[in-house]
């Protein structure tokens, strides 16, 4: 089983960036505790992070075929790409949202999530836990449904 990870911008300047509310370790961090809870729950994993709207929806549209399940936190792109959300309903990819923060306690502009519309879970406010619990969500989600979707 193979999961993709995509994490969208600003996410590459995790601990500089506003620590407060994402914590203070960095994005190596991040993929570091990523390839671990992938190895715990005994799936392949391959990580992609851009600052780009185009690359996460390239990056989704050649995950169809390769990938069995995405984890994807499009951070401010959450709020705004319908082309991001369109991606994903096109390869049907089984998909988990994240958020590191509680984005249901903030502005009102981080209520509105494009991309809840094509997953199939979103887990908001665990920080780096939240992309573990969804690695696991995927695979016992997969290996209900027998394995492969694609
Ligand atoms: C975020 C929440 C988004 O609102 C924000 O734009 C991000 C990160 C999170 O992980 O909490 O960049 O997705």
């Amino acid at each position: 089983m193979k999961f993709l990870v995509l994490n969208g911008p600003n996410l590459n300047l995790l601990g500089l960036r506003e620590p407060e509310i994402y914590g203070k370790q960095d994005y190596r961090a991040l993929e570091d505790f990523v390839r671990q809870a992938a190895s715990e729950a005994g799936v392949l994993v391959d990580l992609f992070q851009s600052n780009y709207e185009g690359g996460l929806v390239e990056a989704i549209q050649q995950a169809y075929g390769v990938y069995d399940g995405i984890v994807i936190n499009p951070a401010a792109y959450t709020h705004t790409s319908v082309a991001i959300l369109d991606a994903l309903k096109a390869v049907r990819i089984p998909t988990v949202e994240v958020h590191l923060s509680d984005v249901s306690s903030r502005e009102p502009f981080r209520q509105i999530s494009y991309v809840s519309y094509a997953a199939v879970k979103t887990i908001a406010g665990k920080g780096f836990e939240g992309y573990r619990e969804a690695v696991f969500f995927l695979k016992d989600l997969l290996t209900k449904e027998g394995g492969r979707h694609v």
